[in-house]
């Protein structure tokens, strides 16, 4: 990825990066949480310029030297009026009105806009295919064209798990409708892992990992798991904006790449840990009813309405030059930024077991199976 660099090397080198060489203004809705800093970091540092658009509340001081416009996605967009930008990443939009209004308030004021969706589009993705609906749709990957969730009432505007996915439809819908296709990005991460993530749900791996010790471990060595490394998301986030990238990519690493054994090694590796892994099968954590309450992240079964989970497809994402690192850099860079934060952020993760409720569950499966 050559960013502004003008290609200056002679007849026999490779090929001219087709990209923009121009540094571009860049408006990024939301650029101050987990994904968006790494965003505004990249663009920065291929010498683009870049405005924010949020509401001031989350770290607030993290770029004293950008623009803040401070707005509501929610019906205050006035800092957003009379200016002209390159591009914008729409990085904050979980309500079809926000996007509505954002995207054609700023349709004739920027020339791209990129929507940060989510693959909870997919219906399979959101529980919204039964096991009946799969004998009508084989589909045992999650593809491109594989069908998208949908929700009853489409006026409710209230994020939580259930409709997450289906508002994003719909978001994608006015994002689109507002631009038109030859002028938006939709990209459509899977779980996002890596530095500065708040959710913890990939950071429970490796932390729990190095904690040492018998450690729960749900399902089988060979059951797959898909990420994406939020510097990779932002590189080609960027890479979408220099080289006008536009159209539908789902953002994973190669599926059929990694499972969970790999992961776990990976963590061993990394962390020098003597952590003991006790494989739980899935009648177990179903019976204790762990997955059902999101007690472990990242994993999900590989059988039923979610068997395609983590079998994305990401050939066209790829095919436009999309790199995933390796895993264990992921892991490695996460802990690095884990041990930075303060204890008492580091005293309670927020996703994954706590240490008794693991204690408790692995007591059950020696009773169980010992
Ligand atoms: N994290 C994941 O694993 C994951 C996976 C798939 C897709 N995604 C998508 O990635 C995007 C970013 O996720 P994230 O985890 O980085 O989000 P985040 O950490 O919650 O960051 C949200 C950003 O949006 C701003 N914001 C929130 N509400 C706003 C409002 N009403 N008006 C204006 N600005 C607002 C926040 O700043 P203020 O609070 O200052 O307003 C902040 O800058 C989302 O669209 C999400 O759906 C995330």
């Amino acid at each position: 990825m050559s960013g502004c660099v003008k290609n200056t090397a002679g007849p026999d080198a490779a090929p001219a990066d087709e990209g923009n060489t121009q540094p571009l203004k860049i408006l990024i809705l939301g650029g101050t949480g987990f994904i968006g800093p790494h965003m505004v970091r990249e663009a920065l540092r291929r010498g683009h310029e870049v405005t924010l658009f949020n509401r001031g509340r989350t770290n607030r001081t993290l770029f004293p030297d950008l623009e803040l416009l401070v707005g509501d996605r929610d019906n205050n967009l006035d800092a957003l009026r009379g200016r002209k930008w390159d591009a914008v990443v729409d990085n904050s939009g979980y309500v079809p009105r926000h996007v509505a209004d954002s995207a054609t308030l700023l349709s004739t004021a920027v020339s791209h806009y990129i929507f940060v969706s989510t693959v909870g589009v997919y219906a399979a993705m959101s529980g919204n295919l039964t096991a009946a609906d799969y004998h009508d749709v084989d589909m045992p990957n999650t593809e491109y064209d594989s069908p998208l969730v949908t929700m009853p009432d489409e006026t409710v505007e209230e994020v939580v798990t259930e409709t997450y996915g289906p508002l994003k439809v719909l978001c994608e819908r006015a994002a689109t409708e507002a631009m038109g296709e030859d002028r938006i990005t939709i990209l459509r991460p899977t779980w996002v892992a890596g530095p500065g993530d708040n959710s913890d749900r990939f950071t429970y791996w490796p932390v729990r990992v190095a904690r040492g010790g018998e450690m729960l471990v749900p399902g089988t060595s060979a059951d797959l798991i898909q990420i994406v490394d939020v510097r990779d998301l932002a590189n080609f986030v960027v890479d979408s904006l220099e080289k006008n990238i536009t159209g539908i990519y789902n953002m994973v690493t190669p599926p059929g790449s990694y499972a969970m054994g790999e992961f776990m090694a990976d963590c061993q590796a990394v962390t020098a840990s003597d952590a003991s892994l006790t494989w739980a099968d899935l009648s177990f954590i179903e019976a204790n009813g762990v997955y059902a309450a999101g007690e472990l992240p990242i994993w999900a079964p590989m059988s039923g309405d979610t068997r395609s989970d983590a079998i994305v497809n990401g050939d066209r994402s790829f095919s436009k030059g999309m790199q995933t690192r390796p895993i264990k850099e992921t892991i490695r860079d996460t802990l690095t930024w884990w041990e930075t934060l303060p204890e008492d952020r580091r005293d309670k993760l927020r996703a994954g077991l706590s240490a008794e409720r693991e204690t408790e569950l692995l007591v059950a499966w020696h009773k169980q199976n010992d």
